[in-house]
């Protein structure tokens, strides 16, 4: 069920969401990532997914990742998460490690990254799939939880919204971690402190525009009111952390 905005509405939100500032409005950009471009050679998109991977690392955020999600299923015995947008599978590996009986289902709409992955199902309890998080291809209720991390700005409105409607069909709970959106003024140095970068690093590159891409907390509340009335979500985080959505449906 698609309602609240219409179609066209939803297509034309600004990523700072429907109250979103004039210079907020300018902050964004229809331009693609590297990660997201069909004319852009493989190597480049390894190089991308391994700084990603290095700086989660580094910076503790995979842990950080996937502490959140099993807070979200800590009530049950043995849950069945489905990691889309997978990238590295960095995150999934944590939720392994961290949970003895939780059963990963390991996805990525990147085929190169999910062969890349494909060494997680030595584990009996993972499989490894290439999945599309806005057309996934399971039944209704087949997971306790959906994670989908630093993944959901490569969408335009329209897709989000399907992620939203999707994530909470086949999910109990569907997570949502991704950038921030600061305020205009505080973004607008964010994107001017990486900007000399981008031209030197693909990484730095797909960075500016991922925050380019951003939705505010107003916009993601728009999507899932979009997606479905009946999608309840709350929200933490933000500014100078990862901002979590939780979804479910009521
Ligand atoms: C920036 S990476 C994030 C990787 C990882 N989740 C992390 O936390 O570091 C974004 C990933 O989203 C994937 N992606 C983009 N659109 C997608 C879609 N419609 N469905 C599933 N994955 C998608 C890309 O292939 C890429 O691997």
């Amino acid at each position: 069920m698609m309602n609240y905005m219409s179609r066209v509405e939803i297509e034309s939100m600004p990523r700072g969401g429907p109250d979103a500032s004039c210079l907020d409005r300018l902050l964004e950009t229809d331009r693609l990532e590297y990660l997201d471009r069909d004319d852009i050679d493989d190597a480049v998109k390894r190089r991308v997914i391994g700084a990603l991977d290095w700086t989660g690392r580094v910076f503790g955020n995979h842990r950080r990742f996937a502490e959140i999600a099993l807070a979200e299923v800590a009530e049950v015995a043995d849950p069945a998460i489905l990691e889309l947008g997978a990238g590295h599978g960095a995150v999934s590996a944590l939720l392994l490690e961290n949970h003895p009986t939780a059963r990963l289902t390991v996805t990525d709409l990147n085929a190169e990254s999910v062969a890349a992955m494909a060494h997680l199902a030595d584990d009996p309890r993972v499989s490894v799939r290439q999945m599309d998080a806005t057309a996934i291809d399971a039944p209704d209720g087949a997971f306790d939880l959906a994670l989908f991390a630093l993944s959901f700005h490569h969408l335009a409105p329209p897709q989000a919204a399907q992620v939203f409607a999707e994530g909470t069909r086949v999910a109990t709970k569907l997570v949502i971690i991704d950038l921030p959106r600061p305020p205009a003024p505080l973004h607008l140095m964010r994107l001017a402190s990486m900007l000399p970068w981008a031209p030197v690093h693909p990484f730095v590159h797909d960075g500016v525009i991922s925050s380019l891409r951003s939705y505010s907390p107003s916009a993601l509340r728009a999507l899932a009111a979009h997606a479905d009335p009946n999608i309840q979500v709350t929200l933490r985080g933000g500014i100078t952390s990862p901002q979590v959505v939780v979804a479910h449906r009521v």
